[in-house]
């Protein structure tokens, strides 16, 4: 995946360039270019495999030139190993095509033997410079640009946001997309922007066209014009209203930190707009295209962390709103059969709204007629817009690559979501009344978590010298001990599994010993004494316990002690400790927390 920012205008452009990309470093990357071309035969491409710090001293000749193209970009490998020649942009064999991709093409492999056939060379082992020749191939037979870029859409298959340069045409700019996000604007100063991500406009734009899947557009100076299959079309001019990205960690050592803190306020945001609790009553407006008495089943689909939001409600929507629900990860759910009827209804679940894999599915779902509901983050994002209708999370900008706030205001309202629809099938008054009370005292238990922070890391200091770990639920705690897995995995390194605290019997206990320990999401609900009976199987085979609980479990090495409250609330509070656990794993490892290796924001490719 890679994220594309291009500038042209009269300003700096070099500076607003490595601005952008360092906007869009929290998405992940594993190498930064920055593209300048004066004349065709004045053009230079300025590469760094690493940060975008790297290309800091590289560009500096560069500063004061009048240059008339400016394209920047960070890739993270796909197709081809983190080599500056596999780094962006790619030049047709002949030097006149110079092109930018995001995404991944899927049949790049047979085009480019028959390109092999014609006496093409490769320098990069990239599909961008497949798509290069390929263009070049193609404007041998074609007349123009244009129809040489229409003739490239029909030829390439998924997924791009692709920018095309043609040495001809100096002052126009192609554009293409199909499944990668991809944003053109500008402002009354003349200036235009291309962008994947919105946070790197922020500042700089004053008005956005979100391009659509199959959208070519053509941009000269101060004008445009969007092709869709091949007619000229309008879309919607967005006025940017987003404030100037607060990038700034502030008092705290990491993004990650201080996403994990930010998380009472934004439960406190949510319920500003979507609950009242003067008159003890959700906003109904708020949940618009949920209110159909009809819905009769639910499937979450979504990815990673999200997926373990949508997971965890699956739970709720059956017991409080009494509908049958289950969840699907995206990547496997487009290798099924949706068996759709009118009253089954498909929640997706994003914080990006750009998952390529939750996308596929909306667009199998949609071609089919379904229904869908999203809950997503990013505001404007393809999930938001495919959706029938949907919720905001209204998280803020998510900048920590690996998800943390954006899994709190997905549960959250998921939840008011489960209890929209359950105050509307019959729920008994006296549970809707206790789970009011209770969420309102959330943001303040959640803050009681937080507040262990020191003694998390004392126990962080313990953990850190194993390899392994398994980390235990039962029931509605599975998805919250497969969230706090992932989490671990992803900046701890270390590896780790839920499993289900009654299945380990059956045979993986055979993995516990004094070396593997145990995370036992533990709290005092329903399900407390049958894990007790699991947790003795653990100790008389020397495995170390940490135990997430609000009852005090005696023979526990380790406890991370949440408030009391009630099932529907603990997955909240035992997400919290997860999150603070990994943490300080991590941190006492010495990992680069904010830019995690491997991962990605928004994970645009399939
Ligand atoms: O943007 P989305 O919520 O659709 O992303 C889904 C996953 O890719 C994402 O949650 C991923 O698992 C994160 N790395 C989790 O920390």
């Amino acid at each position: 995946m890679c994220w594309i920012f291009w500038y042209r205008g009269k300003n700096d452009a070099v500076k607003i360039l490595l601005h952008g990309l360092e906007r869009l470093e929290y998405r992940g990357y594993d190498s930064a270019w920055v593209f300048v071309k004066k004349q065709s035969w004045d053009k230079s491409r300025i590469r760094a495999v690493g940060k975008v710090s790297a290309l800091n001293w590289k560009v500096t000749d560069f500063l004061d030139a009048w240059y008339t193209q400016w394209i920047a970009h960070t890739r993270r490998a796909t197709h081809g190993g983190v080599t500056e020649q596999n780094t962006h942009p790619h030049i047709s064999n002949d030097g006149n095509r110079t092109i930018v991709h995001n995404g991944i093409v899927e049949n790049y492999a047979s085009i480019k033997k028959d390109l092999i056939k014609k006496w093409y060379r490769f320098d990069s082992e990239t599909d961008t410079e497949v798509v290069a020749n390929l263009l070049e191939e193609i404007h041998k037979d074609s007349k123009s640009m244009l129809e040489t870029t229409q003739e490239l859409q029909k030829q390439i298959r998924w997924a791009y946001a692709l920018l095309i340069m043609h040495e001809g045409t100096p002052d126009t700019m192609i554009a293409l997309r199909l499944w990668s996000p991809l944003v053109y604007a500008y402002n009354s100063e003349g200036e235009q922007y291309f962008s994947s991500d919105t946070q790197a406009l922020s500042g700089y734009a004053d008005k956005m066209i979100y391009l659509e899947d199959g959208d070519l557009i053509k941009v000269q100076w101060n004008d445009y014009t969007i092709l869709s299959n091949g007619d000229v079309t309008k879309r919607d001019i967005e006025t940017f209203d987003q404030k100037i990205l607060e990038a700034s960690k502030g008092e705290y050592k990491h993004f990650m930190l201080k996403e994990i803190y930010e998380q009472p306020a934004i439960i406190k945001r949510i319920y500003k707009w979507r609950v009242s609790f003067e008159n003890n009553s959700l906003h109904a407006d708020a949940f618009h295209g949920m209110g159909n008495e009809s819905i009769k089943q639910i499937t979450t689909v979504a990815c990673g962390t999200a997926n373990n939001a949508g997971w965890l409600w699956t739970y709720r929507f059956e017991t409080l709103s009494k509908i049958p629900s289950h969840n699907e990860i995206a990547s496997e759910y487009e290798n099924k059969p949706f068996f759709l009827d009118e009253s089954k209804l498909h929640i997706f679940v994003s914080q990006s709204g750009e998952t390529a894999d939750s996308l596929e599915v909306l667009k199998m779902l949609k071609e089919q007629g379904g229904k869908s509901f999203g809950v997503v983050n990013v505001v404007g994002s393809s999930i938001a817009r495919m959706t029938d209708s949907g919720l905001y999370l209204r998280a803020g900008t998510e900048i920590w690559v690996a998800s943390t706030k954006a899994f709190m205001a997905q549960s959250m309202c998921l939840l008011l979501v489960s209890l929209f629809l359950g105050k509307r099938r019959g729920m008994r008054l006296s549970k809707y009344q206790q789970i009011m009370r209770e969420l309102e005292h959330l943001p303040s238990y959640i803050e009681t978590v937080l507040d262990q922070t020191d003694h998390i890391r004392s126990i962080a200091m313990d953990l850190m010298q194993y390899k392994n770990f398994f980390f235990l639920w039962r029931g509605y705690q599975y998805p919250i001990a497969a969230e706090s897995s992932l989490k671990f995995k992803e900046i701890t390194y270390l590896h780790s599994e839920a499993y289900g605290a009654g299945e380990l019997k059956h045979g993986s206990l055979a993995l516990i010993s004094e070396e593997m320990p145990t995370i036992f999401n533990l709290p005092n609900d329903e399900m407390f004494e049958q894990n007790l009976s699991n947790f003795q199987e653990i100790r008389a085979r020397k495995g170390k316990i940490c135990v997430i609980g609000d009852k005090r479990v005696e023979e526990a090495d380790r406890q991370i002690t949440i408030p009391e409250t009630i099932d529907e609330i603990y997955p909240f509070l035992t997400a919290v400790a997860g999150q603070l656990l990994a943490y300080h794993v991590a941190d006492l490892l010495g990992n680069d927390i904010d830019k995690p290796r491997n991962l990605a924001k928004s994970v645009t490719v399939k």
